[in-house]
């Protein structure tokens, strides 16, 4: 599955968790907006009963008050309570009204809390492959003129160094490439035919950056000290293969390195070349 693929089940995955949450707590606000309605609604009505329901004598302060002086005096006075319906039962208040309880306050950090750490991931998910969409590290990255990039390697004795393709470029002898054609094939070989060779820069004993030793005209790692000549096949040290390396492509006299997928190094003992250490080591 390309890795453009696996962005777009990303995204949709993302988008589409996104909506359900939308959609889920609008369909509950609503929910609990049209209850609070029906409840203001019934307690609307209970109260109308009340203020315009039978009419009956009403008993005044006065009254009651003039009826205790009488019953303190041993006379006694029957007040008449007013008519009519019984007072309507209280409506219990509405939670959703009255704010947030303690459980939809925990439901909602929870939901808040995943839409966080998902959106989160998918934005992580999205920044990692970016630059493959982009045309970054992943994909097939334009390196230049290829004469330009040969220019600058004769002038400098040491390979060219492609940062964006973490690789280095390098010349392949034009009188090898009939010993090639037996080792290596695809892309590979087309590049040598070309006259280059990409080397990813990682040594494939543990993975350190394999710089240039420029005495020796080898690649040699500090780290364990494994070395590889001028075109990337193994010389010495702990390495399995020699380096890993990309296929190339030259269009228009333009170099294209395609880093979308990782060719495995030749085995241990392929020596197309026949280059030797050209001066001291340096690891
Ligand atoms: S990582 Fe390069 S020799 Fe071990």
């Amino acid at each position: 599955m390309g890795s453009s693929t696996v962005v777009l089940i990303a995204v949709v995955v993302v988008l589409f968790l996104a909506g359900l949450f939308v959609f889920t707590t609008s369909a509950r606000r609503d929910r609990a907006s049209a209850v609070a309605k029906a409840r203001q609604e019934a307690r609307d009505e209970a109260a109308s009963h009340v203020s315009h329901g039978e009419s009956g004598p009403v008993v005044t302060g006065r009254e009651v008050e003039r009826a205790a002086n009488l019953s303190r005096r041993g006379e006694s006075l029957v007040i008449v309570a007013p008519g009519g319906a019984p007072p309507a039962p209280r409506a219990p208040m509405d939670p959703e009204a009255l704010g947030v309880t303690r459980r939809q306050f925990f439901n909602r950090s929870i939901v808040g809390f995943f839409t966080l750490g998902l959106t989160g991931f998918g934005a992580a998910s999205i920044g990692f492959l970016w630059p493959t969409l982009s045309g970054g590290f992943g994909a097939k990255i334009k390196a230049g003129k290829l004469d330009e990039i040969l220019g600058e390697i004769r002038s400098k004795r040491e390979p060219f160094y492609l940062a964006e393709a973490r690789t280095w470029i390098a010349p392949y002898p034009s009188d090898a490439v009939g010993k090639a054609s037996k080792a290596y094939n695809g892309a590979v070989l087309d590049g040598m035919k070309e006259g280059v060779v990409a080397l990813y820069q990682k040594c494939v004993h543990l993975g350190c950056r394999v710089p240039y030793c420029k005495s020796a005209q080898w690649f040699e790692c500090p780290c364990h000290g494994s070395k590889y000549n001028r075109v990337g096949e193994k010389k010495g040290g702990p390495a399995p293969r020699g380096l890993d390396r990309w296929g190339v492509e030259v269009s228009g006299g333009v170099l294209s390195i395609d880093t979308s997928k990782l060719i495995q190094g030749p085995p241990i003992g392929t020596n197309t070349t026949g280059q030797e250490a050209e001066g001291p080591h340096c690891a």
